[in-house]
């Protein structure tokens, strides 16, 4: 079920079930010469979208704007940064506990924004720490490449050249949801294995890795492999949900 197709009847009547909410999280940023703009938050949406297909799940609007200053010298790129992104987060999470929703499960699909998700959720248990109040929700962060099997499945389809930026395996995720809008490179991938190195700033990242991959080969894609993915994903997401809302309190 979708949060953004629903009334705020059906919402409150969902209350009366469930107190889960799936939040996919991600960015949009450039993605090397044939990743979609959107990957980053096309990917966690894809399998959420899928998951609230196949079980009970409500799915909230994709949080589709995140931390990718580093990305900001490629055209396209949209970035907060970080402190307006973590205070973005904290209104969110304000507005859906403020209706009952208890557990909020963030499914994310960008690396550049858990730093900063995770200091968001801190800065939330704080203010409760501090009051001496126990906080009325619990929040959680999983990236969908970490839902169990997930990796381990990326790995064995892209044994060389998965790398950690543009990878074949997000890239296939998307190839497999949109397949009309798979890109070909204009000129052959230069190294065929992206390099690899540190993340600074933007004209940094550009110098390091001048057309935005890092240590990935995404001509490996396919959407048939993407497929592959996201069956593996969505009932590891279906179950860790389930496991999350079940949590007792102490
Ligand atoms: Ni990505």
């Amino acid at each position: 079920m979708l949060l953004a197709l629903s009334t705020w009847p059906e919402i409150e009547a969902w209350l009366k079930t469930s107190k889960t909410v799936v939040i996919p999280i991600g960015s949009n940023e450039q993605h090397g010469p044939t990743g979609l703009l959107g990957t980053d938050w096309l990917c966690p949406e894809i399998i959420a979208h899928e998951a609230g297909k196949a079980g009970e799940l409500l799915v909230a609007p994709t949080f589709n704007i995140g931390m990718a200053q580093h990305h900001l010298a490629f055209p396209g790129t949209i970035s907060l940064r970080p402190s307006t992104f973590q205070a973005a987060i904290h209104d969110w999470v304000s507005s859906l506990t403020r209706h009952g929703f208890e557990r909020l499960y963030f499914l994310n699909g960008h690396g550049g924004n858990v730093a900063s998700i995770e200091a968001a959720f801190s800065e939330i248990y704080a203010e409760w720490s501090f009051a001496e109040d126990r906080t009325p929700y619990a929040l959680k962060l999983v990236n969908w490449w970490d839902l169990p099997g997930v990796n381990r499945l990326a790995f064995k389809l892209f044994p060389q050249g998965h790398g950690s930026h543009a990878t074949p395996s997000e890239i296939a995720v998307t190839q497999a949801a949109y397949p009309d809008h798979i890109k070909k490179p204009n000129a052959p991938l230069e190294p065929r294995i992206a390099p690899t190195g540190p993340i600074r700033d933007a004209l940094d990242y550009r110098a390091r890795f001048p057309d935005g991959r890092i240590g990935s080969d995404p001509l490996l894609a396919t959407p048939e492999l993407g497929q592959q993915l996201i069956d593996a994903a969505v009932p590891a997401l279906l179950a860790d949900v389930a496991k999350f809302s079940a949590e007792a309190q102490p």
